[in-house]
């Protein structure tokens, strides 16, 4: 078997964590027989200052050729706009039409927890952020800009095919993974028209998986409860904004950002894997930076593209590399970003 992947390192702490999950995947699959081909693309800040380019549409038809895309963080003060970032990554997961934005919320370590009463074993749950609708479709404008009398209008689409997909996709996972309930989150009470969508979809889609829990938050009341007891939840859906957030809330219950893995996957398309975290600039070149979200992406990946043995292996170094207090100051450690990978590496096994 062979496997080729598009790696564009990004911005930041995001190319000193891309270099260990890749030394870490291949190290991972170097005994698997699978042969991987890693081709990396510059596209990040230096590339857009030095030329000019986000990134072409030709280069993303090419990244649609390859079995998956892993992303680094993008973000960086001498493009204060992110243009280049929300062209690169928003554009990739639009073009791509990636409709999923899986992100694990799993804590590792009952030491990483910041809940008091609560444990590791209490959070453990998958959220599914709509991809490409909803306040990011970048609809809108201003009239008068800079004015007293500025109007700025930012439209939120919803629309009953990519809400049905998403939720559908929710609960498909639910039952391949024997999570036994889904919890759709919105703010229907006061965004009476899309978010009345999305409630109705979800009731509607809700019958056809009578064997799924089914449960409606609304989204305040979701934030309130993640943080009472997050051991009540197994499958959150929700929409781009909401998942965003909802989604760095649960970093923190894992964590902490450095631990956060996503995929934006479109089921039997090109998919693209990226950590929740962001570039952190000042922290970038000083071989600080946590890796593990990087390597639990790249874990991700290779399960996502037929390869669960060397993506369960990585997962399982991941998890011994904390216990064995492994890893990088922000976790209690006293490893750098390089050290913390080369540790990985050596409790995969073979
Ligand atoms: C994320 C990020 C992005 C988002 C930003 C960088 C546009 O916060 O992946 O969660 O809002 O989706
Ligand atoms: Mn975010």
């Amino acid at each position: 078997m062979s496997k080729r992947y598009a790696i564009l390192p990004g911005d930041g702490i995001g190319v000193d964590v891309t270099r260990e999950a890749i030394k870490v995947l291949q190290a991972a699959v170097e005994t698997t027989g699978t042969r991987v081909e890693l081709q990396h693309y510059p596209h990040g800040a230096d590339h857009y200052l030095a030329t000019g380019e986000t990134m072409s549409d030709a280069t993303t038809e090419e990244l649609k050729t390859f079995d998956a895309v892993y992303m680094g963080a993008l973000g960086d003060p001498r493009v204060p706009d992110m243009a280049h970032a929300r062209d690169i990554l928003l554009g990739t997961r639009f073009k791509l039409d990636l409709f999923i934005n899986l992100r694990p919320v799993r804590c590792f370590a009952d030491r990483l927890c910041p809940l008091k009463e609560f444990g590791a074993k209490d959070i453990d749950f998958v959220v599914f952020r709509e991809n490409t609708e909803g306040l990011y479709v970048g609809i809108g404008g201003n009239f008068k800009k800079g004015t007293p009398d500025e109007i700025a209008v930012q439209e939120q689409i919803n629309t009953r095919k990519g809400v049905e997909r998403i939720v559908r996709a929710a609960f498909d996972y639910a039952r391949q993974h024997g999570r036994h309930r889904v919890t759709m989150s919105d703010k229907s009470n006061a965004l009476r028209f899309g978010h009345d969508l999305w409630l109705r979809v979800f009731h509607e889609v809700a019958e056809e998986y009578s064997d799924v829990e089914s449960r409606h938050l609304y989204v305040d009341a979701l934030c309130m409860e993640l943080v009472r007891d997050p051991s009540q939840f197994d499958v959150i859906v929700t929409c781009n904004l909401f998942g965003d957030i909802i989604t760095d809330l649960g970093a923190q219950l894992q964590g902490g950002m450095g631990v956060a893995a996503s995929g934006n996957i479109r089921p039997g398309s090109t998919s693209m894997f990226e950590p929740v975290h962001g570039s952190a600039p000042p922290l970038a070149g000083k071989d600080k930076a946590n890796p593990f979200a990087a390597i639990l992406t790249a874990a991700m990946m290779l399960e996502h593209t037929g390869l669960p043995e060397p993506a369960a292996r990585i997962e399982g170094a991941v998890l011994e590399s904390l216990e064995a207090n492994e890893c990088t100051e922000e976790l209690g450690g006293a490893l750098g970003t390089a050290a913390t990978g080369d540790a990985v590496v050596r409790r995969l096994g073979g």
